[in-house]
């Protein structure tokens, strides 16, 4: 994606192949600053402190993480080590088990001589396919747009089409194009009219300042919501799609995503507006039957309720305390969806229901 002019990447290896930049998020939309990563603990720091973030991302940066372990010492106890610190920084999105499983099995039956090279062009390949990966939910979900706003031409549409989307899963929370925000680049520079409202997505308000600052790179027309909003827009048909990112999607179809996303399907089945998922296969998780029962929700810290971080008037960066000092908050990150509210799931292969039996048949999985 461009910002300002230059090509950017979430992350990205460095020239001595030894070390991975990344774009550290936390500083976003005010600064735009990189960090470069030189040890697997630092990618574990970087994924459990939200430098980098969004499950897609998270994937990527655990199996670089798993390669710079790997160029340090390529023994089997150093791999497992470094396999579970890094497992252990975020628990909900299945991205990074999946991504670090990967690497993991492929080096293990290699000499040791050979693990870090090895890991290092997987690690390069799980980053190339997720791009393709979103850019082809980009394609699938530009038609569904296409549908909703009923134009054969962009030339007849009136009115813009208007999408609600909650935290971010654009491009900052994958490598490039991002899952729900692919379908709404694609159809902007397609040229049609189209308009996001925006989640704020308290607590860490990844809406608010991430999803904004995309569509302003893109020049997207978008307004941001506090998260209760949604559901008045709706009943006055002001929404006429929701489209969300997923941490982990179960084989029957049901999306766990960032805590509120549930209620947003609700407004949106009492009010029949279309609520689709983006997601790419990475995000599938094909073992867990009972998402409510075997998904672990990740607990934050109650700070980011208790305190919001934001720019100050000086331009530094700056907590302000929002509750009063004796009181407790609760701060668990993600929900689920269940498949019943969502209308399709879109993924690179093409949209699916969001039922056991079609996201079998769309991906054959034995
Ligand atoms: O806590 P975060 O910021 O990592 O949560 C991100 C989300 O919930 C996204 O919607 C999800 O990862 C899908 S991103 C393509």
């Amino acid at each position: 994606m461009q910002i300002k002019g230059k090509q950017w990447r979430t992350i990205w290896l460095e020239p001595n192949g030894s070390s991975i930049g990344v774009i550290d998020q936390r500083k976003l939309p005010h600064k735009l600053t990189s960090q470069i990563i030189y040890t697997y603990e630092e990618a574990a720091t970087a994924i459990q402190n939200m430098i980098v973030r969004g499950a897609p991302l998270i994937g990527v940066t655990g199996a670089y993480g798993l390669m710079l372990s790997l160029q340090k010492d390529a023994s089997d106890e150093a791999l497992e080590k470094a396999f579970s610190k890094l497992l252990s920084t975020r628990p909900t999105a299945v991205n990074l088990g999946w991504a670090l499983r990967r690497i993991r099995k492929l080096v293990k039956d290699l000499p040791r001589e050979q693990r870090a090279e090895a890991a290092k062009k997987e690690a390069q390949a799980i980053a190339e396919e997720d791009v393709l990966m979103c850019e082809a939910i980009g394609e699938h979900g530009l038609k569904i747009l296409q549908q909703i706003s009923g134009c054969e031409s962009y030339k007849d549409q009136k009115q813009p089409l208007n999408v609600l989307t909650h935290c971010n899963a654009g491009w900052l929370a994958t490598v490039d194009w991002g899952t729900a925000l692919a379908p709404i680049y694609k159809a902007h520079r397609a040229g049609m009219k189209i308009h996001v409202w925006v989640d704020e997505t308290r607590p860490r308000n990844q809406g608010a300042s991430l999803t904004s600052y995309e569509l302003g790179c893109e020049g997207i027309p978008h307004t941001v919501i506090v998260d209760n909003a949604g559901g008045h827009l709706m009943q006055h048909g002001l929404v006429d799609l929701v489209i969300v990112g997923s941490d982990r999607t179960t084989k029957k179809g049901d999306v766990c995503n960032k805590i509120g996303t549930y209620l947003k399907a609700l407004a949106a089945h009492d009010n029949s507006v279309p609520f689709y998922v983006a997601l790419p296969s990475s995000t599938i998780d094909w073992e867990i039957v009972d998402a409510l029962n075997e998904i672990p929700i990740e607990t934050r810290s109650p700070s980011e309720i208790l305190e919001i971080e934001g720019q100050l008037i000086n331009g530094g960066m700056g907590k302000v305390r929002v509750c009063p000092y004796e009181s407790r908050a609760f701060n668990p990150a993600f929900d689920v969806t269940p498949g019943r509210l969502i209308t399709g799931l879109i993924t690179e292969r093409g949209v699916s229901t969001s039922n056991e039996l079609a996201l079998q048949k769309l991906f054959k999985h034995e």
